[in-house]
């Protein structure tokens, strides 16, 4: 059967805007990471917004797109939510004021250790690899260790990096990593080094969740080993409940990291722990001039008022399995190999024909039809849901993906 494709999207202005780019902006320029993440499908996705609110984004070529990569998951209420947005616009009209600390830092301070499990002090900073960092220098300090077991995508500092370039080895020497779900591979790695291991710092997960007691076992392994357990729950942090993962699989962590969702869509990050773990801040270095402005603590503190005080959680965890219902009977129906990946707060599609040319082809082929039907989902990275997206829209994405699979079928089918 022949599929007529979506005609193609005018995407000028975002090629003009790249064009420009390349001769001043070393992101866009040099870094072909950025570059292929945001282009996604080459030629296919839009690189620059114009605006988002809600579930939408448009570009600056006036398309609008049903947003499900959400700002790579800092986005959980929906693009500039109203009560954040005025929260930040009166920090602003009040001044930054960073000659002394704001009320909002004590006030989120409070917040956080209210709703995190285990969490008695806070340390504010500003990214994700601020945060985690943050997390090994104070595990260093607690254990007076060197070494670090990691798991998943940290962040972009030397120890964490997943690039060799510009980075000392020395740094990376002391860190090594494990299979995830696969506590032999992590026994093994503590076995290697005994009494070394400051601490073990992991994604509780990334796209398929932990196996039963997996995260505890972990925990366990750490601690018979002297090491401390940390999560780093920047993409599950304030997404999945209010108190993360500790709180959905029941596994307690003596330092827990946070920011992307924790401000709805504003920089900033939390380092939080138990009293007996975060005195040792007090023998390290950490601190940034910016560490310490209010805007973004009334944008989190707004975010995570909203969430603690409606179904919002809820509700995004029943789209999310609205959306991975459809999303199965789909692939059920399909000629293609495919599966439904992830929690429903963060689900993916993942094609798994072996030959990875025809994988490509066909991955290509279904994220060039959604697109261009004004649905924007990662082909390389699990999606995300927001509380502003409706029944409506997943019934609209799942028309998107359904031609995405009639797209790639019939090209596939035909050769
Ligand atoms: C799990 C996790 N940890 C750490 C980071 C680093 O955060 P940032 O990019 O804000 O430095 C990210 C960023 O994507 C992340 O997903």
């Amino acid at each position: 059967m022949k599929y007529i494709p979506h005609p193609p999207l005018q995407l000028s202005g975002s090629r003009e805007l790249l064009g420009r780019a390349a001769q001043v902006d070393a992101t866009l320029a040099y870094s072909g990471y950025v570059l292929q993440r945001d282009r996604l499908v080459d030629g296919e996705y839009p690189m620059f917004a114009e605006r988002a609110s809600g579930a939408h984004v448009w570009d600056v070529d006036g398309n609008k797109y049903l947003d499900f990569i959400l700002a790579y998951g800092t986005i959980i209420l929906g693009h500039a939510d109203p009560v954040v947005s005025e929260a930040v616009t009166k920090e602003i009209r009040d001044g930054f004021a960073i000659t002394l600390r704001k009320r909002v830092q004590v006030e989120l301070a409070e917040l956080l250790t209210s709703v995190i499990p285990g969490g008695e002090r806070v340390f504010l900073l500003k990214s994700g690899s601020d945060a985690t960092s943050a997390a090994v220098r104070v595990s260093r300090a607690h254990t007076g260790r060197e070494r670090v077991i990691r798991w998943g995508y940290n962040g972009w500092h030397d120890w964490c990096a997943n690039r060799p370039g510009g980075v000392p080895a020395a740094a990376q020497e002391v860190v090594s990593t494990f299979r995830y779900n696969d506590l032999a591979s992590l026994e093994a790695e503590f076995a290697r080094y005994p009494g070394q291991v400051a601490c073990l710092l992991m994604m509780p997960f990334e796209v398929d969740p932990p196996a039963p007691g997996f995260l505890q076992a972990a925990a366990e392994l750490a601690h018979r080993n002297g090491a401390l357990f940390v999560l780093d729950e920047m993409r599950s942090g304030f997404r999945m409940c209010l108190g993360g993962a500790q709180e959905k699989y029941g596994v307690s962590a003596d330092l827990v990291t946070f920011s992307k969702a924790m401000a709805n869509g504003y920089p900033i990050s939390a380092l939080v722990g138990t009293e007996r773990m975060m005195r040792s801040v007090g023998e390290v270095h950490i601190g940034s001039t910016f560490h310490v402005n209010g805007a973004e603590m009334a944008a989190a503190i707004a975010t995570i008022t909203q969430l603690r005080d409606s179904a919002l959680l809820k509700r995004i965890e029943s789209l999310g399995e609205q959306f991975q219902q459809g999303l199965r009977a789909q692939v059920a129906g399909s000629t293609l190999d495919a599966e439904v990946a992830g929690v429903p707060q963060m689900p993916f599609l993942r094609f798994t024909e072996g030959d990875e040319e025809v994988r490509q082809r066909i991955q290509d082929l279904f994220y060039t039809e959604t697109v261009r039907r004004g649905v924007l989902l990662h082909p390389n990275h699990h999606w995300y849901i927001c509380g502003a997206m409706t029944q409506q829209d997943i019934e609209t994405a799942l028309e998107a993906t359904a031609a995405g699979f009639r797209a790639a079928e019939a090209a596939v089918n035909h050769d």
